[in-house]
């Protein structure tokens, strides 16, 4: 058994990493202001400690009670970042900063959520984590710095670039929530779904207990070298083909309409999966068509 300090533990990802280490028998402490994540999300065994990414002493004070740090803590949203970039930098690039002195002041591994927006547009292949990175945000670029932070660690750095993450507890009332979390919560409601563009930009969605148990993999390796992984699925599908994934799931028509292209969106996102599976024996498992199936059930009676 160990204890880990998950940042962001309250969060999306967060909340399910959380239950999965609690259910593999470690003990967890969820560092997080709820500035976006839930108390909810926790399970009734994780310990929650309140306080921002920010505040590096904090931080600190609670990884030498720990056997390794995820940092997941983020303004995670590419508009949400873009709105407030300042505020962003500060606990994005802050956040990774401070995490990485705590793992380096008490010698213990640490992993990042770093992001495929690193990337910037990749084309429409899948990508490999040796392509060059030519981030179009300021979200991308300060992940990509906070990469660069994090493996000044060394061995003990494993560096997540999750593509689009998606499933239950992915709340979908904010205008920066996660496509797929918008267009179910329209669908149910009988709203119009809004596309930015043409709809044409296709994204590589995996499913969220597949993106955990690559944080767990990630967690429970020998510290041999410094590792740099992408969190995908190696498939993508267009925005306008996930409406229609949507509504069929919900099973209700599909009724939308096309906005501005939203500014900095990335063209294309797939990934390629083949080192973490190199590495970790990682693949992604759930099929968006089952992915879908539980992210409606969960989200129907939250939107009705
Ligand atoms: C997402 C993640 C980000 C992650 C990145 C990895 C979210 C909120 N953000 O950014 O944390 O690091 O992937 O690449 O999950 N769209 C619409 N209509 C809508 C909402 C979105 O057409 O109502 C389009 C967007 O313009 C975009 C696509 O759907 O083309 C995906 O958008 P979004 O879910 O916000 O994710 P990313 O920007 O890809």
């Amino acid at each position: 058994m160990a204890r880990y300090l998950v940042t962001g533990g309250c969060g999306f990802i967060g909340g399910h990493l959380t239950h999965a280490l609690v259910r593999a028998g470690h003990r967890v402490i969820a560092f997080d202001d709820l500035s976006s994540g839930r108390e909810d999300n926790l399970p009734p065994e994780a310990d929650l400690e309140r306080g921002c990414v920010t505040d590096g002493t904090h931080l600190a004070s609670l990884a030498g009670q720990c056997n390794g740090i995820v940092h997941l803590a983020a303004i995670a949203s590419v508009e949400a970042a873009a709105a407030n970039p300042r505020r962003a930098e500060a606990v994005n690039l802050g956040g990774a900063r401070n995490a990485v002195a705590a793992a380096e002041a008490e010698k213990i591994p640490l992993v990042y959520a770093s992001s495929a927006a690193v990337y910037g547009d990749a084309g429409s292949r899948p990508i490999a984590e040796t392509a060059d990175c030519t981030p179009h945000s300021v979200y991308g670029q300060h992940k990509l710095k906070g990469e660069s932070t994090v493996l000044t660690l060394g061995p003990r750095a494993t560096i997540i670039r999750p593509f689009n993450v998606y499933g239950p507890r992915q709340h979908p009332n904010s205008p920066y929530s996660g496509v797929i979390a918008r267009f179910i919560s329209a669908c149910l409601a009988g709203e119009t779904i809004t596309i930015n563009g043409e709809g044409l930009q296709s994204r590589d969605f995996i499913y969220v207990s597949d993106i955990v148990r690559l944080f767990v993999a990630a967690l429970s390796r020998e510290p041999a070298a410094p590792f740099t992984m992408n969190g995908c699925t190696g498939q993508a599908i267009s925005i306008l083909s996930l409406a229609r994934a949507v509504a069929d799931t919900c099973g209700t028509g599909l009724d939308l309409r096309h906005g501005p292209a939203r500014a900095a969106d990335i063209l294309h996102s797939c990934g390629d999966p083949q080192r973490a599976f190199d590495l970790l024996g990682f693949r992604a498992e759930t099929r968006l068509g089952d992915g879908l199936a539980e992210t409606v059930g969960w989200q129907r009676p939250v939107v009705q």
